[in-house]
C-alpha cells in the first residue's frame, strides 16, 4: 500500500505534489535551521566571556517584510499545482480508447453508455464497500474489477457515515459523504499515448500496440490494496478493500460471470428447486443443498445479501455474494485466503467463512450480521423463542456452500 510505487496518472500527480511540498519545506528547514545553528555556535557564551550583551533589538522592517514576502511565494508555489492537481482529479478526462464502446466485449449497452468511460458507482458502508456497475447492470462488493489502461470514473456515496477511498498505488483519497455524491476518476497504468510519450515512441501499428499490451499485462495487471482512510466507527480499521486490474477480455468475462451468477447446487432449475424447497426440504440432500436451504431459511442470509440467479436472495443491507467463492478475501479485506502465487488457498477460505459466520462480532466489532434488530446470527431463536445460535454442522455447511459461489 506504498503511495511511492505508483501505478496510474491520479497517483503519480499525487505524488509528484507531495514531493513538491517536501522539497519546499525541506528548503525552509534548511534556512531556518541553518541561521539557528549559525547563531548558536557563533553567539555562544564561551568560559571568560566578557563580551556586551548584543543589542535586543526587534522590528527590521526589510527582514520582516522580507519574510512575509517569501512565504507567500513559498505558498504560492505550493498552491498553485495543488489546485491544478484536485481539479485533474475531479474531472474525468474524455479518452476516445477508454469510451466503453470501443473495448467493453460484452453485450447489453445502451448507445449513449458506449460513449462514457466506465463508471463504479462506490458506496461505503459500516464496514465494507459495494461497488455497482450500472451501465452493466452489476454489483460486487469489497473486491473492484477494473480494466487496465482505462480512465474510470468512480462515483463516491456513503449511506451511514463518512468513509474515504483509498487505493494508495492508484488513487486516493476522496471523502464518501452521505447526502451527496462526490466524484473522482481512477486509472490503473497508462493510456496508450501517454505510454509512447513517457517511453518516446512515436506512431502507431500492431507492434507498438503489442508492446502497450504486454506493458499492461506485466506491470499494471495486478492485485492492488485499498483502505477506508476516514475514521468512521469502531471497526475502521478493518474496512479494507481490494482492486483487482485485468485486461480486456477478461474483464468482460468476469462481467458476463456475474450477470449469470449461480445456478442450483444439484443442476436443477431455480423453479424445481424451489417447489421441492417448499414441498419437502427434506429432498433435497447434500451438504451444498443443505448449506444452501440454511442460506435460505434458519441462517436468513439472503434477507441481507443478494445472490446473483438466486430468484429469492435479493437482500441489499449487506454485501452482494455473487461469486463470493472467487474472492480472494472475505469481510471487507479483514480475512484474507489470497496465496503468495495469487490463488486462492481453499482450506484458508474454509477457515474464514467458517471463523466470520461463527463470530462476526469478533472478527469485526459492532458489524450488522451480528446484531440485527432481531434478523442478526447473534439473535437466532428457536421454535420455543430460546437462543439457539448456529450450529458447527450447520456453519460447516453454510461454509462450504459459499466457497462454491465462484
Ligand atoms: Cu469507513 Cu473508516
Amino acid at each position: 500500500m506504498s503511495t511511492f510505487v505508483t501505478k496510474g496518472p491520479i497517483a503519480e500527480e499525487q505524488l509528484s505534489l507531495f514531493m513538491l511540498t517536501v522539497w519546499v519545506t525541506f528548503a525552509v528547514f534548511i534556512v531556518v535551521g541553518g541561521v539557528f545553528v549559525y547563531a548558536v555556535i557563533k553567539f555562544r557564551e564561551r568560559p571568560n566571556d566578557d563580551r556586551p550583551m548584543p543589542s535586543q533589538g526587534h522590528g527590521n522592517p526589510l527582514v520582516e517584510i522580507g519574510l512575509i514576502g517569501a512565504s507567500i511565494l513559498l505558498l504560492v508555489i505550493i498552491a498553485v499545482p495543488t489546485l491544478q492537481a484536485i481539479w485533474f482529479t475531479q474531472d474525468t478526462p474524455d479518452d476516445p480508447e477508454s469510451r466503453l464502446g470501443s473495448w467493453y466485449r460484452g453485450e447489453g449497452l445502451a448507445e449513449e453508455e458506449a460513449e462514457n468511460p466506465l463508471i463504479i458507482k462506490v458506496i461505503g458502508y459500516q464496514w465494507w464497500w459495494a461497488f455497482e456497475y450500472p451501465q452493466l447492470g452489476i454489483t460486487t462488493a469489497n473486491e473492484m474489477v477494473i480494466p487496465a489502461g482505462k480512465v474510470v470514473h468512480l462515483e463516491l456515496r456513503s449511506v451511514d457515515v463518512i468513509h474515504s477511498f483509498w487505493l494508495p498505488r492508484i488513487a486516493g483519497k476522496v471523502d464518501l459523504i452521505p447526502g451527496r455524491t462526490n466524484a473522482m476518476w481512477i486509472q490503473a497504468g497508462d493510456n496508450f499515448v501517454k505510454w509512447k510519450e513517457k517511453k518516446g515512441l512515436a506512431g502507431e501499428g500492431p507492434e507498438l500496440r503489442a508492446d502497450y499490451a504486454t506493458y499492461l499485462k506485466d506491470e499494471i495487471h495486478n492485485y492492488y490494496y485499498g483502505q477506508c482512510a476516514e475514521f468512521c466507527g469502531e471497526s475502521h480499521a478493518r474496512m479494507l478493500f481490494r482492486a483487482t486490474v485485468v485486461g480486456d477480455e477478461a474483464f468482460t468475462a468476469w462481467v458476463a460471470d456475474e450477470k449469470t451468477g449461480h445456478a442450483t447446487p444439484d443442476g436443477k432449475s431455480w423453479d424445481e428447486w424451489y417447489s421441492a424447497y417448499d414441498k419437502n426440504p427434506e429432498q433435497l440432500t447434500g451438504d451444498l443443498n443443505d448449506g444452501l436451504k440454511l442460506f435460505m431459511g434458519r441462517g436468513k442470509c439472503a434477507t441481507c445479501h443478494k445472490v446473483q440467479g438466486n430468484p429469492r436472495a435479493l437482500g441489499v443491507a449487506g454485501p452482494n455474494l455473487t461469486n463470493v467463492g472467487s474472492r480472494q478475501s472475505i469481510a471487507a479485506g479483514w480475512l484474507n485466503h489470497r496465496a503468495e502465487d495469487g490463488s486462492i488457498d481453499i482450506e484458508q477460505q474454509y477457515d474464514n467463512f467458517y471463523k466470520w459466520i461463527h463470530e462476526p462480532n469478533v472478527v469485526k466489532p459492532g458489524n450488522l450480521m451480528w446484531k440485527a434488530n432481531g434478523g442478526g446470527i447473534g439473535e437466532l431463536i428457536d421454535e420455543n423463542g430460546e437462543p439457539a445460535l448456529l450450529t458447527e454442522e450447520e456453519i460447516n455447511k453454510l461454509s462450504l456452500y459459499l466457497q462454491s459461489l465462484k
